[in-house]
């Protein structure tokens, strides 16, 4: 951690002469045709129980249900039950089978009477699931799951919100690190980009910033930042406090491509580690500390969701700057 003198936010040095909009559309763009095998971030892993009441999303405008049985084994599939349609996350689960909550009938997680299961994985942190009639892509075996810090090592938190715009408007807003201390300046100083992406081949911004601890007291990091599919954008700590944490940033659309008011989800991984004598101690009490992580991702996302959902507001009325 380090002292930081008092500076005036107006004096901070410009950085808009450098946050070329046609650079971060190119890297917005090779982002988007990075294949996802059509896998779908849906929430956190915690958050779906063993033995514990179903849970409902929607992905591209398609109902999803999830639930898992007593055992832990993770389920998913249409959320609407095979027989007259009932919302099967009202369902109840009962010795890990799903039971709709109209006329009693029981899934077990196999195929039965129409309904048919989606894939679905559980990394650990996250729960993804495969939608190939909303991915549109090649569909893949496995989903694309980041290199994380190893398990056990590491605090996480799982961050959800909720904007008015399309899952490229949350990707390009994280492809544009030279907002940070001029947007964020309750939780950022002093950032610089070391360097930009040029093309495919070298496809990484490398970020200097400082974290604001209290107003006074900061920590200097570089931190790396690339998107590794079509919506999902990784901030990787190389150096400083914290090295090898990682913040996945997961953007999911919620509603239909053909919907003129789209809804996207951000589902934000914090996986943080550090060598610092204490955080053995931050790991034990990581119930506690979730709740912090995530009041400060609450923060910034709603500066990034205005940003984002800007961005598509102009965009879908054709007049986003270029
Ligand atoms: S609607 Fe589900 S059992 Fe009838
Ligand atoms: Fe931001």
């Amino acid at each position: 951690m380090r002292r930081r003198g008092p500076s005036a936010w107006a004096t901070q040095r410009p950085t808009w002469q450098e946050a070329r909009p046609a650079l971060i559309a190119d890297a917005v763009k090779r982002a988007s045709l990075r294949p996802a095998g059509n896998w779908f971030v849906v929430g956190a892993a915690r958050d779906v129980r063993a033995g514990g009441p179903p849970r409902g999303r929607t992905v591209g405008g398609v109902e999803v249900v999830l639930w898992r049985s007593d055992s832990g084994e993770l389920h998913a599939g249409p959320g609407a039950c095979p027989h007259l349609g009932a919302p099967l996350r009202d369902g109840r689960v009962a010795c890990g089978t799903l039971v709709c909550h109209w006329h009693g009938l029981a899934l077990d997680g196999e195929a039965f009477a129409g309904w048919d299961p989606y894939p679905v994985h559980d990394d650990g942190v996250l729960i993804w699931v495969r939608l190939d009639a909303v991915g549109d892509e090649e569909p893949r075996a496995s989903p694309p799951v980041p290199e994380r810090p190893v398990a056990g090592s590491a605090v996480d938190a799982v961050f959800v919100a909720v904007g008015r715009c399309e899952p490229q408007d949350v990707v390009a807003n994280r492809l544009d690190p030279w907002h940070g201390s001029w947007f964020h300046p309750y939780a950022f100083a002093d950032l610089k980009v070391v360097r930009a992406p040029v093309d495919e081949e070298d496809d990484t911004f490398v970020v200097d910033v400082s974290f604001r601890v209290t107003n006074r007291l900061v920590v200097p990091v570089r931190a790396e930042f690339t998107a590794s599919g079509p919506r999902t954008v990784l901030m990787r700590i190389t150096r400083g406090d914290g090295a090898t944490s990682v913040v996945e940033t997961h953007a999911t659309p919620l509603t239909a491509p053909t919907d003129d008011q789209p809804l996207t989800a951000v589902v934000e991984a914090v996986v943080a580690t550090s060598d610092r004598r204490g955080f053995a101690l931050a790991r034990a009490v990581a119930p506690a500390l979730r709740p912090l992580m995530r009041r400060t991702a609450a923060r910034l996302w709603r500066d990034d969701l205005a940003y984002a959902e800007r961005r598509w507001a102009l965009r879908s009325a054709g007049r986003l700057p270029a």
